[in-house]
């Protein structure tokens, strides 16, 4: 029996219950097994969710990547860490082993360092798939540093609001980036960001696509040449377990992005445990994401969680079509993947492709494969598991959040019996409920409620960074003394949880969660517009789409509709990034609105959604007469 690496579902329900019985016991039973530790910590928890506030191993010391690489060292040196895999098929896959990591990493440590960057500094990660992206994250950990990643699909203006709010020193970003067919000018849009960034003392650039772009006397220096010159030495900062490790930024649906803090040990320990046993890594399996290091799963299951196993984590640069549909398939059968983590939007648009893609490639090495981002539907569950897992590679559909920082409700492969669509029974150490509207927790199963946890877990996220108070009232006031996560689900009759999707106004689109109102602000920039409202709607591969009411000024009213559109979305790119344009918009003469002035974004919702049979009761709108003139006019 281990408690850290679960192999049968009687061993599940037994490691549970002591996981919840005794968190204490348990959690200190796996830190201490499993760990190298520069001191012992004084107490395992203590914190509430009155306060949000949280510490884990509270007193302990110790440095992350003496866990994600030093202590591999005697034993591992000449395995291979990361498998790079480019872009480009012409190009050849690098194996970094974790003995050359270890020096790349102490290298990018002294360089920072070298730019006057000390425990505690905020620095800007802006940067491409590639394994300078790994080695400057846990470069950053290493001297105690916080990073922040911002993924480098964002908008210039985008990144220049998350430099801003963090006060970053620096930014680590590339001449360039691939992508399929197409290069992306990174230093372009940093240019333009740091416009707007009187904190930033320096930048400095890796070279990906050899372009010859501008550098700015004094501020911005190339990378390679800095690496040479440094030391493959670095002594690693011994960190408190309750320091800052990094900030990931993610949208709510007000405002500003929450920029959401995690700490050393707890994290670590979360994330190492959750990859050992969702995956079910073994020594000298290969792992493979997709996802890209710029988002929470790279962050927690590209790099911290697999390194802290000792295993081979993959990381691709490219995208699912290039050079054609099969590209996927290829890498596994390649590097003879044995877990494979994608989301549902990836999935959907896979199954849709020709048959011949899958099958011209050999996937046998298979074992275990995983989904994350938003709920998969029926039928990309079947495809998955019958034309990629052949149906014999459990499906672990893991449900959990940038704030959650590690796996929360997630089939144990190979022990947990797999339901299609649902993400099924808690980790250990996890203690899920669901509430009903006013408040109540529902006892009983087969019912729908909201997805709420009853108790602390060693990766929660500490708070906001710069705002404590937008952290407890987001997710600690809706239901006193729980964790509220913003999604429905619904509790089968055995106890499983199916999640249902978001009960707020962010919106999830291929996998990436959205905020409503940031991108209501960026269409509302637009001279032409008075007013703007968007939701989201079913769609194929997207899982969501995004549909958005538009009011124009007066002036505007007579002005070409497609141009204007074509307009709105060149906003949301320059404001938010690509990811964020809408599929829809249609323009209007006025929103429905409550008595107090309230946008009713059920009603468009209903519309957007083809479903303007099931309005219900609108009398009480105070300007019922609209949603005709929009039903009249719904695009679909
Ligand atoms: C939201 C969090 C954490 C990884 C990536 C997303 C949705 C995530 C699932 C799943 C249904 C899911 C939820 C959640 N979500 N995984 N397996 N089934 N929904 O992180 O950007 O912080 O988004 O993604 O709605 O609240 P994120």
């Amino acid at each position: 029996m281990s408690n850290y690496h679960i192999k049968h579902l009687e061993e599940y329900f037994h490691v549970y219950r002591k996981s919840v019985n005794e968190p204490e016991n348990f959690w200190e039973e796996i830190a201490e097994e499993n760990f190298v530790w520069r001191k012992r910590w004084d107490k395992v928890f203590e914190g509430d969710f009155e306060n949000a506030k949280f510490e884990w191993f509270k007193g302990a010391k110790l440095n992350i990547t003496e866990n994600c690489i030093d202590r591999h060292l005697r034993t591992r040196g000449d395995k291979t860490a990361i498998i790079f895999e480019p872009n480009s098929t012409e190009e050849k896959a690098q194996h970094i082993t974790y003995q050359q990591l270890y020096e790349k990493v102490n290298k990018f440590s002294n360089v920072l360092k070298g730019q006057g960057i000390q425990k505690g500094d905020r620095v800007c990660i802006y940067l491409p798939m590639i394994p300078e992206l790994a080695v400057a994250t846990l470069a950053c950990a290493r001297i105690g540093a916080i990073h922040s990643v911002v993924f480098a699909g964002f908008s210039s203006n985008a990144l220049a609001t998350r430099i801003n709010d963090s006060d970053c020193k620096i930014v680590l970003t590339s001449d360039g980036s691939y992508r399929g067919k197409k290069t992306i000018d990174l230093k372009g849009i940093v240019d333009e960001a740091l416009e707007t960034c009187p904190g930033v003392e320096s930048v400095l650039v890796a070279k990906r696509i050899n372009t010859d772009i501008p550098m700015k006397e004094g501020r911005d220096k190339w990378l390679q040449p800095l690496l040479d010159k440094a030391s493959a030495e670095c002594e690693p900062e011994v960190m408190d377990a309750e320091d800052p490790l990094f900030i990931l930024y993610t949208s709510g649906s007000t405002g500003m992005p929450k920029g959401m803090l995690h700490t050393q040990a707890g994290y670590m320990v979360f994330t190492a445990y959750t990859f050992k046993n969702v995956f079910q890594y073994r020594e000298n399996d290969v792992y493979w994401c997709t996802a890209d290091i710029g988002w929470i799963t790279g962050h927690s299951y590209i790099v911290y969680g697999p390194l802290a196993n000792g295993a081979t984590t993959v990381m691709f640069e490219g995208v699912p079509n290039y050079p054609d549909w099969g590209r996927f398939w290829e890498i596994i059968e390649k590097h003879k993947v044995n877990q494979f983590y994608t989301a549902p939007t990836a999935i959907r648009a896979l199954a849709k492709e020709d048959s011949s893609f899958v099958e011209k490639y050999d996937l046998s090495s298979l074992k275990v494969l995983g989904s994350v981002g938003e709920p998969i539907n029926e039928e990309a569950w079947h495809w998955y598991n019958d034309s990629i897992g052949k149906k014999k590679s459990p499906i672990a559909d893991t449900w959990w959040q940038t704030e959650t920082g590690g796996i929360m409700i997630s089939p144990i492969p190979y022990s947990t019996p797999t339901k299609p669509t649902y993400a099924s029974l808690p980790m250990p150490g996890i203690v899920p409920c669901l509430m009903d509207k006013e408040g109540n927790e529902i006892i009983e199963n087969q019912v729908n409620g909201r997805l709420a946890f009853k108790t602390a877990w060693p990766s929660i996220a500490r708070t906001i960074w710069g705002n404590h108070k937008r952290y407890k009232e987001t997710y600690f006031s809706t239901y006193k003394g729980k964790y509220f996560t913003g999604d429905g689900a619904l509790r089968d009759e055995v106890g499983y949880y199916r999640i249902t999707g978001r009960v707020d106004d962010v919106i999830i689109v291929s996998g990436h969660n959205l905020g409503s109102a940031p991108i209501e602000d960026a269409i509302n920039e637009h001279q032409a517009v008075a007013e703007s409202a968007i939701v989201g709607f079913p769609h194929d591969i997207k899982g969501n789409a995004l549909y958005g009411y538009v009011i124009l000024k007066d002036a505007a009213l007579e002005r070409d509709h497609d141009i204007l559109r074509k307009e709105i979305n060149q906003k949301i790119t320059d404001r938010i990034g690509p990811i964020a344009k809408l599929d829809k918009i249609q323009f209007t003469s006025g929103l429905p609105k409550t008595r107090s002035g309230k946008i009713m974004r059920r009603i468009l919702r209903k519309v957007a959604c083809n479903e303007a049979d099931q309005l219900g009761d609108t009398s009480t709108l105070l300007n019922p007469e609209v949603v005709q003139e929009i039903i009249d006019n719904v695009l679909l």
